[in-house]
């Protein structure tokens, strides 16, 4: 299974910190965002990896991670995504590194606590279709919130005034090659982009979907209160191994 980073977009909720960098080279606490995603997928088993970069600031990856031998890895792909097409878009441009094999696609800035491995050794296991994660928050309308019939998962509604439920999708998902025919068929939003909440409701219409609930705590850090948030958690949690600094 290969791994896919989502780092574009022009991080307009945290202007002015995003005038001049990504959004996704800001620190969270110790280091830059992009490197718990990284982490995260690398800790996973996930060795094949392109991070979709773009907006101000692109060659800073480069700079930034380099080859990933930080992170014990040989080699790492990246790409551009002009503009702010939106999320389902950037995934679009993983097409041809895919190479037709399964994905699981993080969101740059999004950081979890606990390992991924179970959920991507599941889904290695899962013959087709898709597989999100989600995760019961207090304010659910500023997410991807998901609607029930008992524990069928309905639908996904984009960061509706008035959720269904309080468990929301976070930013792992994975997906088989079908997905980009998927992405193909996508018209944008009235937020002008093509959104991954399309993406899961036609793997859900399809009866294709799989869902699990995210065990321990979850934040993205795309607002400047998620950012404060994120970068508290971090730093008070003893399994975040810090840079420098043996674990006690
Ligand atoms: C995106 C998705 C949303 C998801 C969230 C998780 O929101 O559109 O469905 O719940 O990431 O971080 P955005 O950060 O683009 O507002």
């Amino acid at each position: 299974m290969k791994g896919v980073i989502l780092a574009g977009g022009l991080g307009t909720r945290l202007n002015p910190l995003t005038q001049v960098t990504n959004k996704h080279l800001l620190p969270i606490y110790d280091r830059p965002m992009i490197f718990y995603p990284l982490r995260a997928l690398v800790e996973a088993g996930i060795r094949d990896i392109l991070i979709v970069t773009g907006g101000n600031n692109a060659g800073d990856f480069l700079k930034l991670i380099g080859n990933g031998a930080a992170f014990g890895l040989k080699h790492i792909n990246y790409t551009y995504q002009k503009g702010e097409g939106g999320i389902a878009e950037a995934l679009g441009l993983a097409e041809h590194f895919s190479g037709g094999e399964k994905i699981a696609v993080v969101l740059g800035d999004n950081i979890f606590e606990r390992s991924l491995k179970p959920f991507v050794d599941s889904f290695k296991r899962q013959k087709s279709g898709a597989k999100i994660l989600i995760q019961k928050v207090a304010d659910p309308q500023r997410f991807g919130v998901v609607s029930f019939k008992g524990k069928k998962v309905l639908k996904v509604t984009e960061k509706p005034k008035r959720p269904d439920s309080a468990y929301i999708v976070t930013g792992i998902y994975m997906y088989d090659a079908e997905v980009f025919r998927i992405v193909k068929t996508l018209k944008p939003s009235g937020r002008g982009e093509l959104e991954i909440t399309d993406v899961n409701n036609a793997y859900i219409r399809a009866g294709r979907m799989t869902c699990d609930i995210l065990p321990g705590w979850w934040t993205d850090s795309g607002t400047f209160e998620s950012l404060l948030r994120a970068g508290q958690l971090v730093a008070r949690d003893p399994s975040i191994p810090k840079p420098g600094r043996r674990r006690s």
